[in-house]
C-alpha cells in the first residue's frame, strides 16, 4: 500500500491521524505502518455506540448441572471412559495464554508469573504439572496447544525453551498466534503506541479455534485423530486439564461440548452463567441478569441461575470445524490503553481511557446445540488470579493452593 493509497482509506474513516509522523519515520518504519494500515479492519470501529445491540439476548431460562453427587456416583465409569479417549489419542488440551492481563498490571505474560514463596513456582509450570499429572495416569502424552498473542509469543516461548518445557515432552506441544485488534479512544480514533505502530491488542480469546485453524493446526489435529479440546485459561493455578472423568462425562452424555461450573458462592457473585437462550446453551453475564433471576431458587432453595463458568471447556473439534467461519459478537471493552501524546511521548493511563475489540470463547457455547454442564468443587477447582489483591489474586489463589496442598 502506497502513502497515498493509506490517506485515502483512513481519510474515508476520519483516521488520517495516523500519517502524523510519516514523514519522521524511516523506510522499514514508513512500511510497517502501512502494512498495520493496509491490514485494519474498519468494520470494527462502526460497532461503537452500538455495543448493547450488539449483544441483546433471546429468551433465557435456567439450566441445571450434573452435580457433584452425581459425577461421584459415576465416577469410576466416566473416568475409565476418558482414559480411553486420551489413551486413543482423542483428546487435545488447549491453553488460552493470548491475554494481556490488565488487571494485574504484569510487564510479561501471565503464566510467568510466580506464584511461589519458598521456591519458584510459574504458573505455566503448575498448570503444566496439572497436565502431566493426567499424563502419567493414561500413559499417553496429551497434546497440548498453547495461544499466545504477538505481544508476548516471545517471551512465553522463550520461558518454555528456557525450563525445558517444564518436563512436558516438546514434540506434543504446538504454539500458535492469535490475531490483534486496533484499540480506540472513546471518539473511535486509533490509538498509536509508537510514531510508527498503531495500537493493537490481542482481540479476545473467541477467535483460538479460527486462529489455531489459520495456522495450519487442524491438518495436525486430522493426523494425530484428535477429536476432542479442553480449552481452559492461564490463570486458574488449580485448573484440572484433560481431566478424565470430565472427558468420559461428556461423551456418555452425547454432547457437543462440555463446561466445568461452579455453584455461585452468592447470588451476587460477578460469574457468567451457564443457561438457555432460546433453548440453546449460553451463557448471561451477570450484569446482564435481572434481579429476578439472580435471586430465584427452586423448591429445595436452590438459585435458578446457579452455575458459573470457570473456563475449562471441552469442544468436540467436528462441531468447531462447522463453525469456525461463523462470526462471534464482538464485545467492546473499557481498558487502559497506553498511547503516545501529541509530543510523541508514551502515556501509560492510571485509569481506562478507551475501548478494545474483543470476541469472547463462552459466545461459542451458543453455537453448540448441547453443552454438558458439569458441576466441579471450586474449593479443588478454582483459583483465578485476575486482580492484584483481594478476590481472584495471588493472595487467594495462595490460600487455596495451601488447602490443596501444593508444595509452594
Ligand atoms: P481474561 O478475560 O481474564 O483477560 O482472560 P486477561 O487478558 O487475562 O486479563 P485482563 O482482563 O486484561 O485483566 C481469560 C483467559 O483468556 C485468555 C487469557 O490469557 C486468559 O487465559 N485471553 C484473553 C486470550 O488468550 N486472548 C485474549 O485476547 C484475551
Amino acid at each position: 500500500m502506497t502513502y497515498e493509497e493509506a490517506l485515502a482509506r483512513l481519510t474515508s474513516h476520519g483516521q488520517e491521524h495516523l500519517l502524523k509522523y510519516y514523514e519522521e519515520l524511516n523506510h522499514e518504519e514508513k512500511e510497517v505502518l502501512l502494512g498495520q494500515i493496509a491490514d485494519l479492519d474498519f468494520s470494527l470501529l462502526e460497532l461503537i455506540g452500538d455495543g448493547a445491540k450488539q449483544n441483546e439476548k433471546g429468551k433465557l431460562e435456567p439450566l441445571g448441572a450434573l452435580t457433584l453427587a452425581e459425577i461421584e456416583e459415576k465416577k469410576d465409569m466416566y473416568e475409565k471412559a476418558g482414559l480411553e479417549a486420551i489413551q486413543a489419542g482423542k483428546v487435545g488440551a488447549v491453553l488460552l495464554a493470548g491475554g494481556q492481563g490488565t488487571r494485574l498490571g504484569l510487564d510479561k505474560p501471565k503464566g510467568m508469573l510466580n506464584v511461589g514463596v519458598h521456591k519458584e513456582l510459574y504458573l505455566f509450570e503448575q498448570l503444566v504439572s496439572n497436565l502431566l499429572e493426567v499424563v502419567k495416569k493414561a500413559g499417553a502424552w496429551i497434546p497440548f496447544f498453547i495461544m499466545t498473542s504477538e505481544k508476548n509469543n516471545e517471551d512465553t516461548t522463550r520461558f518454555f525453551e528456557e525450563h525445558n518445557y517444564f518436563g512436558y515432552n516438546r514434540e506434543y506441544i504446538y504454539f500458535f498466534i492469535q490475531e490483534m485488534a486496533p484499540s480506540v479512544d472513546y471518539d473511535g480514533k486509533i490509538y498509536m503506541e509508537d510514531k510508527y505502530k498503531l495500537s493493537v491488542s490481542p482481540n479476545g480469546n473467541g477467535g483460538w479455534f479460527s486462529s489455531l485453524a489459520k495456522a495450519g493446526l487442524l491438518d495436525k489435529m486430522k493426523e494425530l485423530g484428535i477429536e476432542w479440546l479442553n480449552t481452559f485459561a492461564v490463570d486458574n493455578v488449580l485448573q484440572k486439564i484433560a481431566d478424565p472423568v470430565f472427558v468420559g462425562a461428556t461423551l456418555e452424555a452425547g454432547c457437543v461440548c462440555g463446561a466445568k461450573v461452579v455453584a455461585k458462592a452468592d447470588p451476587n457473585e460477578k460469574v457468567g452463567v451457564l443457561c438457555l437462550e432460546d433453548g440453546k446453551p449460553s451463557i448471561v453475564e451477570y450484569y446482564e441478569m435481572t434481579d429476578e433471576m439472580i435471586h430465584s431458587r427452586d423448591a429445595e432453595g436452590k438459585l435458578l441461575y446457579n452455575y458459573g463458568m470457570i473456563l475449562n471447556y471441552l469442544f468436540e473439534v467436528k462441531t468447531l470445524s462447522k463453525i469456525v467461519n461463523e462470526s462471534l459478537p464482538v464485545h467492546i471493552v473499557e481498558k487502559k490503553i497506553p498511547f503516545i501524546n501529541e509530543n510523541g511521548k508514551l502515556v501509560k493511563p492510571e485509569e481506562p481511557n478507551g475501548y478494545k475489540f474483543e470476541t469472547l470463547i463462552l459466545d461459542m457455547i451458543h453455537m453448540m446445540d448441547n453443552c454438558l454442564s458439569y458441576e466441579v468443587d471450586r474449593s479443588r477447582e478454582f483459583a483465578p488470579i485476575k486482580n492484584r489483591t483481594g478476590v481472584d489474586s495471588l493472595e487467594s489463589a495462595r490460600e487455596m493452593m495451601k488447602k490443596n496442598g501444593i508444595d509452594f
